[in-house]
């Protein structure tokens, strides 16, 4: 069965409710129709309900960009799974490398974090990637095998259903540097391997691996002609309407 492949969106700390309005009104015209990719936009939990209510009837679905793990509880700022779901939400990014760099987040936090969403039905966006270091020191395997490991722990194939996993060379997010389509598809086949590892060859190969790091609508092309890669996780290029439509279109 081929892999439907997925263009998402992160916009990070970008865009307020007005702006968000006002992305909505020039994007959704300009992927009208656009059923060969799946198509998702995280904006900042603020922008959500206005997102979901613009995106209501067309093509496009609106995720989170992390949750909480419990359902719910005595945790100031945090928004967890059930509160996603009620306002429509149908995807999340977990363990983005910004919320491991800034934010402490643990791969043990990040299993939890993913055992959570897909317990509560929502579709997982699993981030991993090596940073410049490790990837210089010969580091990069190990490091994608022990996020990997560490993510999917004690997760069952049948409950990891809907989860994909998004491949981000940390050296490569805002930097303008773009892994090449070779150096990226090596990547996706060592995590497919241990995705085989911890569920099945058969979950593994329907697992949809998406590529993220200065994506834009110039090197998306090469990216996406790799059999490896199911998709983009797009962060700077997908704040402009027209830019994150091009790179819809591939
Ligand atoms: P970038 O970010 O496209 O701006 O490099 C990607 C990401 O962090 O998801």
């Amino acid at each position: 069965m081929p892999r439907k492949p997925l263009i998402a969106a992160n916009w990070k700390m970008y865009k307020n409710p007005t702006q968000t309005l006002a992305f909505f009104q020039e994007f959704l015209p300009m992927v009208a129709g656009h059923t060969r990719d799946e198509i998702v936009v995280c904006p900042p939990y603020i922008d959500l309900y206005v997102a979901i209510a613009e995106v209501k009837g067309s093509l496009v679905a609106v995720g989170a960009q992390d949750l909480h793990w419990e359902k719910e509880g005595a945790y100031t700022g945090e928004i967890c799974p059930g509160m996603l779901l009620d306002i429509g939400c149908t995807h999340v990014i977990i363990g983005h490398s910004e919320r491991r760099q800034y934010f402490g987040e643990t791969d043990d936090i990040v299993n939890f974090k993913l055992k959570a969403a897909l317990e509560a039905g929502l579709t997982p966006i699993v981030c991993v990637g090596e940073v410049l270091e490790e990837r210089e020191a010969g580091l990069t395997e190990d490091v994608l095998r022990r996020q990997c490991l560490r993510a999917f722990h004690a997760i069952s194939a049948k409950k990891a259903a809907k989860l994909i996993v998004a491949y981000e060379p940390v050296w490569a997010i805002g930097t303008g540097k773009t892994a090449t389509p070779q150096l990226a598809s090596e990547a996706h086949s060592l995590i497919r391997g241990e995705a085989a590892k911890a569920f099945s060859p058969v979950f593994s190969d329907n697992l949809r691996i998406l590529y993220g790091g200065s994506v834009k609508p110039e090197n998306v092309k090469g990216l996406m002609a790799e059999t490896e890669i199911d998709g983009a996780l797009v962060g700077g290029a997908s704040l402009d309407p027209k830019s994150f439509a091009a790179i819809v279109k591939y």
